[in-house]
């Protein structure tokens, strides 16, 4: 398993480092201090344009190679990133239309990381050369493992560019798209507010208006920026394979936050890298679904430099960051606490993001492995060597397993673009509390869940919850009727089908070609002011642990073959139903019309477990997480304490905890932020004579250990 750190050499120069006669002398300590750390990869280069290209054409990549050179010598392997976030300065003054422009169409000026237009001509030529000859200077390293791609595409809201550039190449996306001006006037609906167009140079950049723009024009627009950033990692990555096709490529992504399709990022990478904030999170359910979400970009067709499965954490913060109101730091046991939790769920490599807290720039007091002064007796240097150590042990059992779901949540980038579209029928709805509520609901029950769209192979999943599809494809419609035909249990949601993919809403009810799928046919819907509250009155074997309310928005159902399940209690829709089931082909489709609070959804996964055969990985208090990585025979089961006070497990049959070396049996206390990483069959692993991890005598074979509420 590959485990380090995101370091940057060019920081550690004379006068911030070294001496005038050996500027680069403390790169070897650093080596020394990261090979005792357990580090055995580094990320650089990524920023470093201005210093391999300090002047047009003239390369300077020898200082890159040394720097891997010292590396070599502690074994520590290399991820190189290219340079592209960060152009030089001689490129802007020289092309000054590779700046962005806002949606005022004001520049966003060089000087910084990131300003680039996507869309520029030149960007793309310039990106292409100095790719191409880092490639050529350093890709036959031998510390060479991978490729990094630019870094935080779309990062500082760059996504989108209203240059000239942009506008033309916008117009040649819609040109493939539509093929003609009717059709395009036909699906963005442009008759509305007379917004007809008869030339495809008409069609408006969604640029700073009087008011909002066509929401058809803008989800377009989203796609088209999206396709442009993907275009451009596709480019550098086509490269990149064709000069050095034995060395995997990846760009570090981040979860629901930046405009582009994440899925269809990950198809042009080999594997998927990511930024994680975990350690200053406080909630870990919101950590854990962004890890899902992330982990479930590229399931298939994964090259990592190992050949090992899942993702790649490129940059886990090792401390605090520097861009909070108040930066406090990260308490002790945290760091590991998350490196923990993002191994649990898949993660096959660890790089903590950054070395050592740097010297000058704007993330001097941001938290690194090192603080400033780069002695390496700093507290968090010590914990990360304790992982170090411990990563030692359990590379060899976490090889080639993965997190095995058998839910999945659907999510597409094109449906929460438009969730995000101004006049919604309600401003308070927020889609990632929707989600989130779902997926709290399985992280807290510790039920593995997958993120997936529409279009993937659903059959491998026992329940597909999908919260408020608002926009749905006529094709997605048919696969998830197939789903459920098939055998397949859907849970659905309010705001489901009110738009096609052209953003056209139905004239056959809502939800959109789903009413055959559900039984029902929603005729209105009532959105719901902050304080407002219907409450839901439940029928038949729904278990209830507390009084549930309608939050936010209240679907009134007209039921067909439906079985309702819930009703409202008040206003002038009392007695109507409020949440159904219905059966379809072999299936069942689930319909929720409202938003509630927390313990409904969990008592909506209580009922469903028993409807679907679906088990918790292991019973245990409610603050304890637990997720499992498995392959062939082999299952490895973490439990995180999330809590600052410790929590008492039972275990009735011992198991065998890998960081520890020992059975954990009986009463056993996690302590607060605790870990443990335990394994279901010890004694088989004994016979298999595994010499790294002691296996413990005593341990009994067969059925896994019961860890009572
Ligand atoms: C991103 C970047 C890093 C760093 C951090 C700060 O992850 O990739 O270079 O600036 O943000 O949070």
């Amino acid at each position: 398993m590959y485990f380090g750190v995101d370091y940057h050499p060019e920081h550690w120069v004379y006068p911030y480092a070294g001496t005038e006669e050996n500027p680069e002398a403390r790169w070897e300590r650093d080596a020394e201090l990261m090979a005792g750390a357990g580090f055995n990869v580094v990320r650089m280069g990524e920023f470093s344009w201005g210093l391999c290209e300090r002047e047009e054409g003239n390369y300077d990549f020898a200082w890159l190679r040394r720097a891997m050179d010292i590396m070599a010598k502690k074994e520590i392997k290399v991820v190189l990133g290219t340079p592209t976030a960060a152009p030089p300065l001689w490129l802007s003054k020289k092309h000054p239309e590779i700046l962005p422009l806002d949606e005022r169409g004001l520049p966003l000026h060089e000087g910084t990381r990131h300003a680039y237009c996507v869309n520029s001509d030149v960007y793309w030529d310039y990106s292409k050369k100095i790719v191409r000859a880092m490639a050529g200077a350093l890709g036959d390293h031998s510390q060479l493992i991978a490729w990094q791609i630019d870094n935080g595409i779309g990062g500082h809201a760059t996504e989108f560019s209203f240059n000239e550039e942009a506008r033309r190449d916008w117009h040649a996306w819609l040109r493939a798209k539509y093929e003609t001006i009717e059709r395009l006037n036909d699906c963005m609906g442009t008759r509305f507010w007379g917004q007809t167009v008869t030339d495809w140079s008409q069609v408006p950049m969604p640029m700073v208006a009087p008011t909002v723009h066509n929401p058809a024009l803008v989800l377009d627009w989203m796609r088209f920026s999206s396709d442009t950033a993907v275009a451009y990692v596709k480019c550098q990555a086509d490269l990149l394979h064709e000069l050095t096709p034995n060395i995997p490529v990846t760009t570090n992504l981040r979860a629901l936050t930046r405009h582009f399709d994440h899925f269809d990022m990950a198809s042009a990478l080999d594997f998927v890298s990511v930024d994680s904030n975990a350690t200053i999170k406080s909630k870990s359910a919101e950590n854990a679904c962004e890890i899902d979400m992330l982990r479930s970009l590229k399931k298939d067709g994964i090259r990592t430099p190992d050949g090992d499965c899942g993702f790649w954490v490129i940059e886990q913060k090792a401390g605090h960051v520097n861009w909070q109101e108040v930066n406090s730091l990260v308490r002790p046991g945290v760091v590991r606490l998350f490196t923990y939790q993002l191994l649990s769920r898949g993660a096959s490599g660890v790089l903590y993001f950054f070395w050592r807290q740097p010297r000058i720039g704007s993330e001097k007091f941001y938290g690194g492995v090192l603080t400033h002064d780069g002695r390496g007796d700093n507290r968090v240097y010590r914990e990360i060597s304790q992982i170090g150590d411990e990563i030692k042990l359990l590379a060899p059992v976490l090889k080639d397993t993965c997190v095995c779901a058998e839910t999945c949540i659907l999510f597409t980038h094109d449906n929460a673009w438009t969730l995000k579209l101004p006049m919604q029928p309600n401003r308070n709805f927020n889609y990632r509390e929707h989600l989130q509520l779902f997926h709290s609901a399985l992280h807290d029950r510790n039920i593995a869940v997958d993120f997936a769209r529409a279009t993937e192979e659903l059959s491998r999943y026992k329940i597909v919850f999908a919260p408020s599809l608002h926009m749905i494809a006529g094709g997605e419609a048919d696969l998830l009727k197939l789903y459920v035909q098939n055998g397949g249990t859907l849970v659905s949601t309010f705001n489901t089908g009110l738009v096609d993919e052209h953003h056209i809403a139905p004239d056959s009810g809502f939800p959109a070609n789903l009413t055959d799928l559900f039984g029902l046919e929603v005729t209105e819907f009532d959105p719901l002011p902050p304080g407002e509250e219907n409450h839901l009155t439940f029928k038949g074997t729904f278990p209830t642990s507390h009084l549930h309310p309608a939050k936010v928005w209240c679907d009134l159902i007209e039921p067909k073959e439906c079985e309702v399940l819930a009703t409202y209690s008040k206003d002038f829709y009392a007695g109507r139903p409020a949440m159904t089931m219905n059966n379809y082909g072999l299936g069942r489709a689930i319909y929720i019309g409202t938003m509630s609070h927390q313990y409904f959804y969990y008592d909506l996964i209580a009922w469903l477990r028993q409807l679907c055969n679906l088990y918790p990985l292991l019973k245990v208090p409610d603050t304890v997480e637990v997720s499992m990585r498995q392959k062939d025979g082999t299952k490895i089961y973490f439990l995180l304490n999330h809590q600052h006070s410790p929590v008492r497990l039972q275990f009735y049959k011992p198991m065998h905890d890998f960081l520890t070396g020992h059975d954990v049996a009986g009463n056993y206390d996690l302590p607060p932020h605790g870990v443990l990483v335990l394994d279901e069959h010890p004694k088989k692993r004994e016979t298999e004579e595994t010499e790294t991890i002691p296996v413990p005598a005593a341990a009994p074979e067969g059925e896994m250990a019961k860890v009572p509420v």
